[in-house]
């Protein structure tokens, strides 16, 4: 049902908008998946069940510890299944070398960011909820710098920039100052109070009073995912993940992404976007020069977000946001 970590079962990460995702991505029977975010398995479970009786899923993931849980999770589902370590940026080599060259695949899910068992568990260093060795790198044997050798070996200048462009943080200098004040850094709880200690309790409105309250945001939360971001160069990854499900997918099929904040989902908006589009020549030119031919269709042109039932059952969808494209002919 679940692993150990320090002895307590970790609970299988919930799967967000799980009812909106199989509906958006036109689940049928026999239908060819790419779960290429398959985390616990809780989405690829159902993409499972609902194209049964011979439907498969590729399940992908960075993380070998969360592909262990998936396995485990999906045996009954036998051959259906099969588990790809590795990176969705290279989703369309793995999926070819499984499936063949020739594999094209009816729907390709992206449910980014961290699944919960990735903050819960020990060992990932993603929290400031634990003290643990900062190391944000989904896979442990990766030959990638850890954020502790970020926060350790950058200047102070390269740090303000990461932290202020993948943590859309406004104090990011005064942050990277203290970090290199404070160096060396070598735990989350470090961090977490360096971090504090300069930005102090952030306040927010009182929605309902108009006055004054703490703000439940964690002053460091931007931080950490800056670093997260940083350490698994999630944004340049997440780009080349959406060219390959573009590639990988049949016409018709199509590509659901759920992203956790502004930067990932802008990026998704704007890919889309421009596959949609008819012409990309810029703005101002009397004839279309560019050539572009759309390879999408947009589904969805306002994003899915979970209701108010899903948040309050599971609070860490809350910032949830699903973005759906269909491949068109070629
Ligand atoms: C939000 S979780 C997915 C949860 C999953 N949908 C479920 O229902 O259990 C995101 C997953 O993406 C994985 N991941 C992050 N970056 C990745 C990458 N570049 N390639 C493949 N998987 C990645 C993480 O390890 C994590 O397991």
């Amino acid at each position: 049902m679940a692993d150990q970590a320090e002895g307590a079962p970790v609970p299988f990460h919930l799967p967000v908008l799980l009812t909106e995702v199989l509906g958006q991505l036109g689940v049928r029977p026999d239908g060819v998946f790419v779960d290429a975010t398959v985390g616990d398995g809780g989405h690829a479970l159902s993409l499972l069940r609902e194209s049964s009786p011979r439907g498969s899923v590729c399940g992908i993931d960075l993380d070998p510890r969360s592909l262990v849980r998936a396995e485990q999770r999906l045996a009954d589902f036998g051959a259906r299944f099969t588990p790809v370590p590795g990176s969705y940026a290279e989703m369309v080599s793995l999926v070819h070398g499984i499936w063949g060259a020739e594999a094209r695949a009816d729907g390709v899910l992206l449910d980014l960011g961290i699944s919960s068992r990735q903050v819960d568990a020990t060992g990932f260093g993603f929290s400031f909820q634990r003290d643990e060795p900062l190391d944000m790198r989904f896979n442990p044997e990766a030959d990638i710098p850890t954020a502790a050798d970020i926060v350790n070996t950058w200047s102070e200048t390269q740090l303000a920039a990461v932290i202020r462009e993948n943590g859309e943080e406004p104090r990011a200098r005064t942050i990277a100052a203290a970090i290199v004040r404070g160096r060396p850094v070598h735990t989350t709880a470090q961090l977490a109070r360096v971090v504090t200690e300069v930005t102090g309790r952030r306040t927010g409105r009182n929605q309902r009073g108009g006055g004054r309250r703490p703000n439940r945001t964690h002053p460091a939360t931007r931080t950490f995912q800056a670093l997260r971001i940083t350490v698994n160069d999630e944004l340049n990854t997440l780009s080349a993940g959406l060219e390959g499900a573009v590639e990988l997918l049949a016409p018709g099929g199509r590509v659901a992404v759920i992203s956790y904040h502004s930067l990932e989902d802008r990026l998704v908006k704007n890919f889309m976007a421009r596959e949609a589009a008819q012409c990309i020549c810029p703005p101002g030119l009397p004839v279309c020069v560019c050539g572009h031919r759309p390879r999408l269709s947009l589904v969805n042109r306002r994003i899915i977000r979970p209701g108010a039932e899903e948040v309050a059952a599971n609070p860490r969808s809350r910032s949830a946001r699903l973005r759906v494209a269909q491949r068109l002919a070629e």
